[in-house]
């Protein structure tokens, strides 16, 4: 076996983790699931969940994998033969995400293509986003392009270069969120919007909070998915993977936060309470192209802000696909460009109905769901609060918190949340684990309303 390359020094692991971590996760699913489940209460929740068991997942993650120095499903099965399972259920998660994540990086691309060509009055129309999506060619070709640049990018071998660029345009689309915040806050009735981003209506908080909060973490942090073990392997010794785990989940969250700010407040400004109450994955595509119209130079702000939007969910879709890839080279020992095509076929299996599923498609439902909800769910919702309940188990009751500690901190850090590392993993998350995927099942069958 070659020998393991790894980041050079702590800021080279940290960049490498957030480039990852930050993707259409935080730029597209955490605004919409906030203006869904209550705004001010489901960041508040979201942000409790991120520095507790965010936080206490994210260190057991790195920490096996930088004190194996092996792929998830070795690792699961070194520290204990019995959990040689768990790298698989998490091995499949990229599998299930990929396929949709392509789906959304197509509106992505289907977007930017609108307002390089000068159309983006056009896409601040009410029905545009239905129209498109509700279609069968233009959404199909728009999922394949993206999938396709993901799939020549992981055959070519030219992930670095990707990588490279993108360490300069994400913070210019950072620089972008907050400047287009900022602009939104001058529109009249923003301040109603941002009202209800930020502060919390407990009446609003319920058991779906939790639920959608807990998913959306895993999601957007990359983890019970095995990703961090990988990145984790990679990790030099001597860094500091109490500071590294801060700035990540600081990152990423502060990036996620940015972007509600931009797309939630606006929401009240065009249309209303009732906005909120029908927005659904589609509403970062609705939102923002009435932003841009209303602005002096929209269009090219629009695209500029959409091509960074392109990098962020490109360098994602890459590296999810890149798990998935190098776990079939490894499995099934065939060559790279093989288990590239594999996992495209397998892609586009899943994808097709998963872009259907929003027009012509859209009777058919899988527990109610269409495709491309159902696979967020089966990911987000099951496999990932499943993966993330047994590293709890192995972590906490078989292999036990002393070895995780033992790893974060064996260059004398102090693990300033020990004691409410070691509570958590042990009793509040596995239980927590438990009552969310029983009240998901039941609720799914139909046998409890919510
Ligand atoms: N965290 C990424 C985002 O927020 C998405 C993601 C899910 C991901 N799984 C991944 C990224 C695996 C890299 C690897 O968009």
């Amino acid at each position: 076996m070659k020998e393991r390359s790894s980041f050079t020094g702590g800021m080279g692991f940290v960049i490498a983790s957030a480039g990852s971590a930050v993707g259409l996760g935080n730029l597209w699913r955490f605004p919409y699931l906030a203006a869904q489940y209550g705004g001010g209460i489901f960041i508040f929740v979201y942000i409790i969940l991120a520095l507790t068991f965010g936080f206490a997942l994210m260190t057991t993650e790195i920490a096996i994998g930088r004190k194996t120095k092996l792929s998830p499903i070795a690792a699961y099965k070194t520290l204990d033969k019995r959990f040689g399972f768990l790298g698989y259920i998490a091995a499949i998660v990229p599998a299930v995400i990929l396929p949709y994540y392509c789906v959304i990086g197509g509106w992505v691309l289907k977007y930017m293509t609108v307002f390089i060509a000068g159309d983006g009055t056009a896409a601040a129309g009410d029905s545009f986003f239905g129209e498109f999506v509700g279609g069968t060619a233009s959404p199909l070709t728009f999922f394949a392009v993206f999938l396709i640049a993901t799939t020549l990018i992981i055959i070519l071998g030219v992930e670095k270069g990707i990588e490279k660029v993108s360490k300069i345009l994400m913070p210019l689309l950072i620089l972008m969120t907050i400047g287009i915040s900022i602009y939104i806050f001058t529109i009249p009735g923003a301040g109603e919007g941002l009202k209800y981003y930020l502060l919390p209506d407990f009446s609003k908080f319920s058991l779906k909070t939790i639920c959608a909060a807990m998913g959306q973490m895993f999601f957007s942090m990359s983890l019970a998915m095995g990703i961090m073990i990988t990145y984790g392997s990679y990790a030099k010794d001597e860094i500091s993977l109490t500071k590294s785990t801060n700035q990540i989940e600081i990152f990423d969250t502060i990036v996620a936060l940015l972007a509600g700010l931009m797309v939630v407040p606006a929401v009240y400004i065009f249309s209303g309470e009732a906005g909120l109450e029908s927005s659904g994955a589609g509403l970062m595509f609705i939102t923002l192209p009435k932003v841009f119209a209303q602005m002096a130079a929209g269009k090219i702000i629009g695209a500029l802000f959409f091509i960074l939007v392109l990098f962020a969910a490109l360098t994602s879709s890459i590296s999810i696909m890149e798990a998935v890839v190098s776990m079939i080279m490894d499995k099934l020992k065939l060559s790279r460009k093989m288990s590239a095509l594999l996992v495209l076929v397998w892609a586009v299996i899943l994808g097709v109905p998963s872009s259907l599923g929003n027009g012509p498609w859209a009777s058919i439902k899988l527990l109610g769901m269409d495709f491309l909800t159902f696979f967020d769910f089966l990911s987000n919702s099951v496999l990932m609060p499943l993966v993330a309940l047994f590293t709890c188990i192995l972590v906490g009751w078989v292999v036990g918190t002393d070895t995780i500690v033992g790893e974060a901190t064996k260059n004398g850090e102090r693990l300033g949340r020990k004691t409410l590392y070691e509570v958590i993993i042990k009793y509040i998350a596995p239980v927590l684990l438990v009552v969310i995927l029983v009240f998901y099942t039941l609720a799914q069958f139909g046998i409890i309303k919510y």
